[in-house]
């Protein structure tokens, strides 16, 4: 595409929506926006932009005069229904508010953090997920929820990668637009359904050495190529909002930025729907020094186009003198008053403003809510590591000790943004297994230690506790806290003293199964190299305990894979594994690109997890030699379970472009598939390439295929896999 089409399709969206404000008539509920509109003064304008966390009685006043468009953080039937009959009916125009607040992963019934369940790989699962979230929280008057988040994390200090989907771009685009799917079901209108935000745009997941809020300076290449291909995905899925990001690109604030809002969001992807600054996002642009006062900092925001100010208290004071000082015109105040008026028409509110409280006690952790919530932290569970197959655990095990600060812990396993998640839903591992052995097992608990301190004094019952044991469960990792917003670490080991707990077990010589549950990938080399068995469970949410449990045990066959690469120390991050080659790829010689502690490779791969069963893959078959403009071709491989029990397998579909005219990555993910095989069952897996699948941007930022060869892969993971070559022809 061409800059000059970009400009046309950004025209013709301006026109459009200039034609709807201007000339529709009628029945058409448009119309009535329109209307509205132009009975509105241009302080209810203002209002209708301003977004406040939390209801007190303070705002009231504010919410009688018109001053308020939404709320976030308010839930709940009883109190949003209080709240909306007070913008419907004792406002002079009775808008119904909009009502907001991050449902990350559930609102009641939690799930696992949003790392763990793209480890799935199973967009029809987390449809189901973000479906049945948005139930809940829209019977308990919710309306719009800020999520998903779709920023891509290559660094694992930074904490919000406990948010996203991991590293990739395919997978994470594949899993964003199943997110918005489940999300927005079949139409806002629908008592089911709440409006999905994509966020944070963009790049945000680019933080400078993984710190929170941290500046953002990247190609446009990699912007193009790395972080935006999930927010296109999620766009073209029909996502209704965005939600600009806090931090800088290239100098300036993503909240103020017309490039990547203006020119890419809505010129060249044609996004016509609602943008919402993050949290005070508009106020910091005066922090981060790009605006000299909150005055400034209104127009860039909204000439950007920021339709609402999420906290910042900027829009609502200051729109009203910019317009009247022409700083900024009516069309533009217009257009994001539109914008927010049309999403809340299609959310039905101006019909439908209530929900009915019944619905919310019958709807919210309902038996089915939980049953998918065990469903899916058992698909998300990665198991790292097996060696002579000590798991499965057999249930009749004589004694088993469950250690660790997280192995009875129900806080935690919630994850960061619990939303309305409780404690006392949650299921414990040690809960967990007890419930699943048999009445001749004896299961002896000790915590231990802490998560993040340096007391030992629990250490003696723990061992004690190991050596009566047959086998040992030590259950360890992270608090919620340490990940999610404001969760950056310089570290990445176990926190406290769970290293050395680890260590005093295995010294006990008792079967040891290390169960880690955190928001981020660990480096935990020590583990990887003395315990026998590792499971990644990540925040696995309420059913966590049952889930694991299920996997310890065999019930359920562990068919996770890693969507983020595993460090062997901090020292490698950002880490992933689709990165450019160098002129000097890590070799044995100093004078390649290498570290000389460590080793470049990942502790464990993008895309790696164990099963208890094997699978085999063999004959790769690439349905021809070559490749022209608008064709595909069709990758296959034979896939067999070669073990004794049923499982899933991800199979994982890699390209290289060998020689190009700018050097790219040295595999990049195209597609997967997720395959169910009995015990001997062998099928064979076909994926299709197309041309166009095998861009990339060149230096004159336009998306080209090149011609010349490429390798392929049909792989078990981002390291090992099946190889072979085809070409691409220009004609
Ligand atoms: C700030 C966070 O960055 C964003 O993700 C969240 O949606 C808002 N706060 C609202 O809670």
């Amino acid at each position: 595409m061409k800059i000059n089409k970009y400009s046309v399709t950004f025209l013709m969206s301006v026109l459009l929506i200039s034609i709807f404000i201007s000339c529709n008539k009628g029945d058409s509920p448009d119309f009535s926006i329109e209307r509205l509109i132009s009975e509105m003064t241009l302080q209810e304008k203002a209002g209708q932009l301003n977004q406040v966390s939390g209801y007190n009685v303070n705002y009231d006043k504010l919410l009688r005069e018109g001053g308020l468009g939404s709320f976030l953080n308010v839930f709940g039937a009883e109190l949003t229904n209080r709240v909306q009959k007070i913008a419907v009916e004792d406002t002079r125009l009775g808008i119904p508010l909009i009502f907001g607040i991050d449902v990350i992963h559930g609102y009641r019934t939690i799930f696992p953090i949003p790392l763990g369940e793209s480890c799935s790989w199973d967009p029809d699962l987390i449809q189901r997920t973000s479906a049945m979230a948005a139930a809940e929280a829209r019977a308990s008057g919710v309306h719009w929820t800020f999520a998903p988040m779709v920023d891509i994390a290559r660094d694992s200090r930074w904490g919000r990668i406990a948010e996203g989907s991991g590293e990739d771009p395919f997978l994470g685009s594949v899993l964003a637009a199943a997110k918005v799917r489940g999300f927005q079901g079949n139409g806002l209108m629908e008592t089911n359904s709440i409006a999905a935000c994509l966020k944070h745009y963009a790049a945000y997941g680019a933080a400078n050495a993984g710190r929170e809020y941290h500046t953002v300076d990247l190609s446009e290449k990699t912007l193009r190529e790395i972080y935006l291909p999930p927010f296109r995905a999620g766009v073209d899925a029909g996502v209704a909002t965005l939600m600009s990001a806090f931090n800088t690109i290239n100098g300036i604030p993503a909240t103020a930025n017309n490039f990547t809002l203006r020119q890419i969001l809505r010129g060249e992807w044609g996004f016509n729907g609602m943008i919402v600054s993050d949290w005070a996002s508009i106020h910091e642009l005066v922090v981060h020094g790009y605006a000299e006062d909150k005055y400034q900092a209104g127009i860039q925001a909204i000439k950007a186009g920021i339709d609402m100010d999420m906290m910042g208290d900027v829009y609502q004071k200051n729109i009203p003198l910019l317009v009247k000082d022409g700083s900024i015109s009516m069309r533009t105040l217009d257009e994001a008053v539109f914008r927010i008026l049309k999403l809340k028409s299609d959310l039905g509110l101006f019909e439908n403003p209530y929900v009915d409280p019944e619905l919310e006690r019958n709807l919210i952790l309902s038996v089915e809510n939980i049953a998918l919530a065990r469903e899916s932290a058992q698909k998300s569970i990665v198991l790292l590591k097996n060696e002579n197959n000590i798991l499965p655990l057999n249930k009749n095990i004589r004694s088993i000790a469950v250690i660790g600060p997280l192995a009875d812990n129900k806080d935690e396993l919630l994850g960061t943004w619990k939303c309305r998640g409780i404690r006392d839903d949650v299921v414990t591992v040690l809960e967990g297994l007890r419930s699943a052995v048999s009445s001749t097992t004896t299961i002896r608990y000790a915590k231990g230690c802490e998560i993040n301190d340096d007391n030992t004094g629990g250490f003696p019952e723990a061992v004690g506790i190991a050596r009566r044991s047959d086998a040992v469960i030590a259950v360890v990792g992270e608090s919620a806290g340490m990940s999610g917003e404001g969760g950056s670490r310089t570290t990445l080991g176990l926190p406290g003293v769970q290293k050395q707990l680890i260590q005093e077990l295995s010294e006990t010589g008792k079967p040891l199964i290390v169960v880690l549950m955190a928001g981020r990938p660990l480096s935990i080399p020590w583990a990887a190299e003395h315990i026998p068995a590792i499971l990644e469970a990540w925040h696995p949410g309420i059913q966590g305990g049952n889930a694991v449990s299920d996997v310890l045990f065999g019930d359920i066959n562990p068919s996770g894979k890693l969507t983020v690469s595993f460090p062997r120390n901090v020292g490698q991050e950002p880490l992933y594994y689709n990165q450019e080659n160098t002129g000097r790829p890590g070799g044995r010689s100093r004078w390649t690109s290498r570290y000389i502690d460590s080793p470049n490779s990942p502790l464990y791969p993008f895309g790696f997890g164990l099963s208890y069963t094997t699978f085999e893959y063999s004959n790769l078959q690439i349905s021809s030699e070559t490749l022209l403009p608008g064709g595909s071709m069709t990758v296959t491989a034979d896939i067999k379970n070669t073990g004794e029990r049923a499982g899933y397998e991800i199979v994982q579909l890699y390209i290289r472009d060998i020689v190009s005219s700018v050097v790219r990555p040295v595999k990049e993910l195209k597609g997967f598939e997720k395959i169910y095989l009995e015990p001997g069952e062998k099928t064979a897996v076909e994926f299709t390439l197309g041309h166009n699948q095998l861009g990339f941007y060149n230096q004159q930022m336009k998306f080209v295929v090149e011609p010349g060869e490429f390798r392929v892969w049909i792989a078990r993971n981002s390291e090992e896999g099946l190889e072979g070559n085809f070409k691409v022809n220009s004609k």
